[in-house]
């Protein structure tokens, strides 16, 4: 493991230390993803890293401004695809921002390069929508974190492009699960055949990270 990352021994066994603990390290991570959700991906994330000899191959759909991005290499030390149409910082999106950056790709780089820089950790970062990179995708993935559209048609369509390429015993994390597009294009999709459900989040708190193996 390159000196940036730490080993599963090291991280404290409490997920909130264990939370802290990286925070104090790495400062920003993990963007929106919810409280709750964070927890949960503190443990799993160095448990995944662990499971394979290799560092792993990680697809993120939805980097937003790296703070996910940040977390997802931090917690594994793995080699990440991002892929992001940079819609959020446009139109509407942008004036959400209140202008706030410039252009997301130059926000993406500089939230990987600050405090620990774990920019060499990005393989390459796909400025496009999702639903056009899948077209030709044909790289193994361990782990695919889907957060970009979340239109019924487009999760759908990231399941169907993406999915196939996770290798036996890989992961999947769909984020906003409390979303009904999210929720029906993933029950739809994903078949009890092929996808064991690790984590399917309790709606009555904040959590909405879903999280499914391939069996
Ligand atoms: C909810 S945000 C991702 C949040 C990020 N994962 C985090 O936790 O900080 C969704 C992102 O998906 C991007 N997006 C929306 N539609 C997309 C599409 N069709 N393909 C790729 N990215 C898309 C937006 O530009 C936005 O940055």
């Amino acid at each position: 493991m390159d000196k940036e990352f730490f080993t599963l021994d090291q991280i404290p066994t409490d997920p909130r230390d264990a939370l802290a603990w990286v925070h104090s390290r790495y400062a920003q991570v993990f963007g929106w993803i919810s409280d709750p959700d964070k927890l949960f991906l503190v443990k799993f994330l160095p448990e995944v890293a662990s499971e394979f000899e290799y560092p792993i191959h990680i697809v993120e759909i939805g980097t937003f401004n790296g703070g996910s991005t940040r977390g997802l290499i931090a917690l594994t030390g793995g080699y990440l695809t991002g892929i992001d149409d940079f819609s959020a910082f446009e139109g509407d999106g942008r004036r959400h921002l209140r202008g706030q950056w410039n252009s997301g790709q130059e926000q993406f780089w500089d939230t990987l390069r600050a405090h620990v820089d774990l920019s060499s950790h990005v393989k390459r970062l796909i400025s496009d929508r999702s639903q056009n990179v899948g077209q030709t995708w044909n790289e193994p993935i361990e782990l695919l974190l889907i957060d970009g559209s979340h239109e019924y048609e487009d999760v759908t369509s990231d399941i169907h492009l993406f999915c196939p390429y996770v290798i036996h015993q890989g992961y999947i994390l769909i984020d906003d699960w409390n979303m009904d597009t999210v929720r029906t294009a993933a029950d739809e999709t994903l078949d009890n055949n092929t996808w064991e459900r690790i984590r399917v989040p309790d709606l009555s708190t904040t959590a909405k990270l879903f999280c499914a193996k391939k069996r």
